[in-house]
């Protein structure tokens, strides 16, 4: 079987998992990269190739759930070297502007390359002739030159989820050359944001030598590679939809109440990492408590976290430093049934994450540094009567189009305090103009558009001197 679209990332938008009673199942995947891409995938016949999770046998493609779905597999040595390791051990913290220290380890960087081939081969083994081929993510940077080399018929494009570091960052890694190579494999390389774009080619010219005008990259072989920005979006019409529902209404109704009817609901939903800001914006919020702002009869902060990369050890240095702060601000501030902070460390379907949002005032999204942050676009997505606050990091991509949005520095705690504290306060008339303006944005720019553009530039791109349609 082969496909005219072939979707290449590191996760499938389903993991295999245990069942209760021993058998195997799915259970969809964290993270903004599944969410952005699934509905993508359900809008064009193609197949998505990625980890299932665990180290199960390479499986031919299947159908799930709509879905043609090709998992691959990794052994126990590929996940601690190419997942853990280069990929969130390596890349992850670098690229988020040395949130946590990145480490360099060579034994993770062959592992790394052993895994991009893999994929590579994959891809090409699946993919029809001329047909299109969208990379994604940090995790498969090589995969773009590999594959080209393997099937130079392909029209092939690469998405970064994740920011792009400006030069200083970057020149870091002892391996950024075949980084940098491995990109310009692609017809074009999509960013979040201008500056990653801008930033990436600066360095191909730096550092490859390669000629370079505004967002071109002119290679010695005759092929150009565009590096552009599109921001990514969501699925704005779904989830209003599913906002707007009785079973979101009525399950929206119950955590109000089991939350004891405060004034104001305070809301964070993040992957338990350490580039979201969690602890600080805890922090934060109890000490508004602290300093006698509200009370704990006012105001409650849920705090769902979001398990990930769990073997990783800075992820769990930062569970036990949450667990510790929660439990200590809940200690010192909670009263009988009453607690300053609901800390939910789990993951829930879609609905459940709908009616959190529908049940919350003020949503407070401040990563230190975030490629886009999809929860602060569904939030206002879900926030259908145009009422509740969002208090966003200046850090986060989405701050870029949600200017309307209580922006924070998230490294300054006092400052965060005034914005949650102005939240808060603000009167309806405040937050309707605000949440207005927000949802005017997410509604027009969802991630159907987004996809738009990127499948339209990258079926627009020249190849082999002609161009193919
Ligand atoms: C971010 C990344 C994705 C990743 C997701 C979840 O959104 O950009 O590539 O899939 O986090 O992380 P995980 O390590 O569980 O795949």
């Amino acid at each position: 079987m082969s496909y005219d679209l072939v979707i290449v990332a590191n996760r499938l938008p389903v993991d295999r998992v245990a069942l209760p009673d021993g058998s195997k199942g799915w259970r969809t995947s964290p993270g903004g990269l599944v969410t952005a891409i699934e509905p993508v995938m359900r809008a064009n016949d193609g197949v998505w190739i990625g980890w299932p999770g665990g180290t199960d046998q390479d499986l031919e493609p299947f159908e799930h759930d709509g879905l043609q779905l090709a998992p691959m597999t990794m052994s126990a040595a590929d996940i601690e070297g190419f997942y853990e390791g280069f990929s969130n051990g390596t890349l992850w913290p670098l690229y988020h502007d040395l949130v946590a220290k990145p480490e360099f380890h060579r034994e993770w960087w062959d592992a790394y390359v052993a895994v991009n081939r893999r994929f590579a081969e994959r891809a090409a083994s699946l993919a029809n002739e001329g047909a299109t081929v969208w990379v994604h993510d940090y995790q498969l940077q090589l995969v773009p030159q590999m594959l080209r080399d393997l099937r130079p018929d392909l029209r092939i494009g690469f998405y970064l989820h994740i920011p792009f570091p400006p030069g200083e960052l970057f020149q870091q890694l002892p391996w950024r050359r075949q980084i940098l190579e491995g990109l310009l494999g692609a017809d074009l390389v999509g960013f979040q944001m201008p500056g990653g774009a801008q930033n990436f080619v600066r360095l191909v010219r730096q550092r490859v030598g390669h000629k370079t005008h505004r967002d071109l990259v002119y290679l010695p072989d005759g092929r150009t590679v565009r590096a552009r920005p599109f921001p990514i979006s969501i699925d704005a019409a779904g989830f209003e939809e599913m906002a707007r529902s009785e079973a979101v209404a009525e399950r929206s109704a119950e955590i109000r109440e089991a939350l004891g009817n405060p004034r104001k609901i305070f809301l964070g939903i993040d992957r338990l990492d350490y580039t979201k800001g969690i602890f600080a914006r805890l922090r934060a919020f109890s000490e508004l408590i602290d300093d006698g702002h509200f009370d704990v009869e006012d105001a409650v902060f849920v705090q769902v976290a979001v398990p990930s990369r769990e073997q990783v050890e800075q992820y769990r240095i930062l569970r036990d430093e949450i667990d510790r702060l929660v439990g200590r601000i809940n200690g010192d501030l909670g009263r009988i049934g009453r607690p300053a902070i609901s800390y939910l460390h789990s993951s829930y379907p879609r609905e459940e994450m709908a009616a959190l949002y529908r049940a919350a005032d003020v949503m407070v999204v401040t990563p230190y540094r975030d490629g886009m942050n999809l929860v602060a676009k569904e939030y206002v997505a879900c926030r259908f009567n145009d009422d509740g606050a969002l208090v966003l990091s200046e850090f986060a991509g989405a701050a870029d189009e949600l200017r309307q949005a209580w922006l924070v520095n998230p490294y300054d705690i006092n400052g965060m305090k005034s914005a949650l504290l102005e939240a808060y306060q603000a009167d309806s008339k405040e937050t309707t103009r605000r949440m207005k303006a927000m949802r005017r944005t997410v509604t027009q720019h969802d991630v159907a558009a987004w996809a738009d553009s990127f499948m339209t530039e990258l079926s627009d791109v020249e190849t082999h001197g002609k161009a193919v349609r």
